[in-house]
């Protein structure tokens, strides 16, 4: 754990959630998903913690729990959470463009998913059941149906004056 890592997690914090839950190891998930919704990812640091501090668990039982659930984001997320839908339909229907110009407006280069000022992230995620109003982007948990290039700039661009 580095130093400059160590400032990043606020101990008392996570030691409140433990507390919540009771430090039962069967909360396991439930904490994970608390810690998630603070710091909008899972923090090395924060499963290093929470593996040493409750019982029965160890940093590498939450690792692996926070990696086999696809619920868990070990990356940190933007403000704005951007999934474009990347199922049958949608793919048949034009997503990658759509996640192309996503890519294009954002900067989003060699693989990067997190634009640099943390307002930002991005991913493809399979079928949301909503196949009828393909291709799908969904922005925090907003969904906009019938997903073009020029419409997701218009999207991204509002966001973008929404911040400044
Ligand atoms: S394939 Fe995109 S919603 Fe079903």
């Amino acid at each position: 754990m580095t130093a400059e890592n160590l400032h990043k997690i606020d101990t008392s914090k996570l030691d409140e959630i433990i507390a919540q839950y009771e430090g039962k190891k069967s909360n396991l998930i439930a904490i994970l998903q608390k810690v998630q919704e603070v710091y909008r990812y899972l923090p090395e640091d924060a499963m290093i913690y929470i593996g040493t501090k409750m019982e029965g668990l160890s940093p590498a039982t939450v690792f692996g729990v926070a990696t086999f659930y696809a619920q868990f984001s070990l990356e940190p997320k933007g403000k704005f959470e951007i999934k474009v839908c990347d199922g049958t339909a949608c793919h048949v229907r034009g997503s990658m463009p759509v996640l192309n110009a996503i890519k294009a407006r954002l900067d989003l280069t060699d693989g990067k998913m997190t634009t640099n000022d943390g307002l930002f992230s991005l991913e493809t995620v399979s079928c949301l059941g909503a196949c009828g109003l393909a291709p799908v982007v969904v922005v925090n948990g907003k969904v906009y149906p019938q997903m073009t290039s020029d419409a997701i700039k218009i999207v991204l661009d509002t966001l973008l004056k929404e911040e400044a």
